[in-house]
């Protein structure tokens, strides 16, 4: 009761989720992040790309030494993927033994095959759960949104058969079609649907002519979009839902369980105010509880979904008419 309530299958004291970030590849920082009183843990993604790149360095640090064998770079290839699991199979081990609350090896999945073996050893490393970050940038002209949802239906399947882990999936709104797209992928056997992930945005040097990143934290601007998705794919979908993408104030926490999140992901607060928004969110989360006179988040969530709140047929209105907006 109280502010608990359930993740992937655990009972978690605070609906906050840190996720995937920078700050949960770090023990002290997790352990402080516990001590913070978040719920449960998305620990940093393990890359094909970083496998690949820290690979090509490897390769040209050893090339000299390996000319002349032609299976060299397989072996380099081998050795270096088998270096970086160990170090994050070595991550969930630590973070297992020195926190209690349920910590999920997050995975950027392109190609399930590669990270089939990754996915067992994460499993024996114990821990609670497997977070798929996927993203395809459908930009490819020569793909149909059939061939994009497959894509994600596919690498969930063969993934599944793979563990008995509980498995998250973590999405953007990029979709044609979002809400069916999460119900259909809901029905695959997914323990949780995390809405959405942010992405790494560019920006034009008009002198230079080059591009440069931006945006790599989010504003808090970006909630509206997670509070509208949140409110009308919650009442759709047969898993639990992470809500997250803009949330930087106490109260967000609460319009995301309103609009139907089952629990909260933070990331950018966390850098911005450090772990005691943490501390903050669950302080707030008690004293609206209180106020409102509800006793358990089951009492209150999503009571501002689409379908359950007149009010919330707001989230349907996208153009911005006169009558709805005050402004011409
Ligand atoms: C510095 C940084 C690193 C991130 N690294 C990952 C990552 O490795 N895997 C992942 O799935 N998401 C990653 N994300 C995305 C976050 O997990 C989260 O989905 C996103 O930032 C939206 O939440 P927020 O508004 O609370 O920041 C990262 C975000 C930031 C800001």
């Amino acid at each position: 009761m109280g502010i608990s309530t359930k993740f992937m299958g655990y009972n978690i004291k605070s609906p906050i989720v840190v996720g995937s970030c920078g700050l949960t590849s770090n023990i002290e920082t997790l352990k402080k992040i516990e001590q913070a009183g978040a719920g449960a843990v998305i620990l940093k993604s393990l890359f094909e790309e970083q496998i690949t790149q820290e690979m090509n360095v490897n390769v040209k640090v050893y090339s000299a030494s390996f000319s002349g064998y032609p299976e060299a770079y397989h072996y380099i290839e081998e050795h270096t993927k088998g270096e970086v699991i160990s170090k994050y199979i070595k991550l969930i081990k630590d973070a297992k033994s020195n926190l209690s609350i349920p910590v999920i090896a997050s995975v950027n999945c392109i190609t399930a095959s590669e990270w089939l073996p990754f996915v067992k050893m994460a499993e024996e490393a114990g821990a609670d759960g497997i977070e798929l970050n996927m993203f395809i940038l459908p930009s490819d002209i020569s793909l149909s949104h059939e061939d994009v949802e497959r894509f994600y239906e596919d690498i969930v399947h063969i993934i599944k058969r793979a563990t008995s882990l509980p498995i998250s999936l973590k999405i953007s709104y990029y979709f044609s079609s979002l809400t069916r797209f999460a119900q259909k992928i809901s029905w695959l056997g997914i323990s949780n649907l995390n809405i959405f992930n942010r992405f790494y945005q560019s920006d034009i040097n008009i002198d230079t002519f080059d591009t440069f990143p931006v945006n790599i934290k989010s504003s808090h601007d970006e909630l509206y979009n997670t509070i509208r998705w949140t409110a009308i794919i919650s009442p759709e979908i047969r898993c639990s839902l992470t809500a997250g993408n803009g949330v930087h104030k106490a109260d967000d926490i609460i319009k995301l369980l309103l609009a139907g999140a089952d629990t909260v992901q933070v990331v950018s607060a966390l850098y911005d105010e450090g772990l005691n928004f943490i501390v903050e969110a669950n302080n707030k989360l008690e004293s609206w509880m209180k106020e409102k006179n509800f006793t358990s988040i089951s009492q209150f969530r999503g009571k501002m979904a689409v379908k359950k709140n007149k009010d919330a047929s707001a989230f349907y209105r996208v153009q911005f008419m006169r009558y709805y907006s005050g402004i011409e």
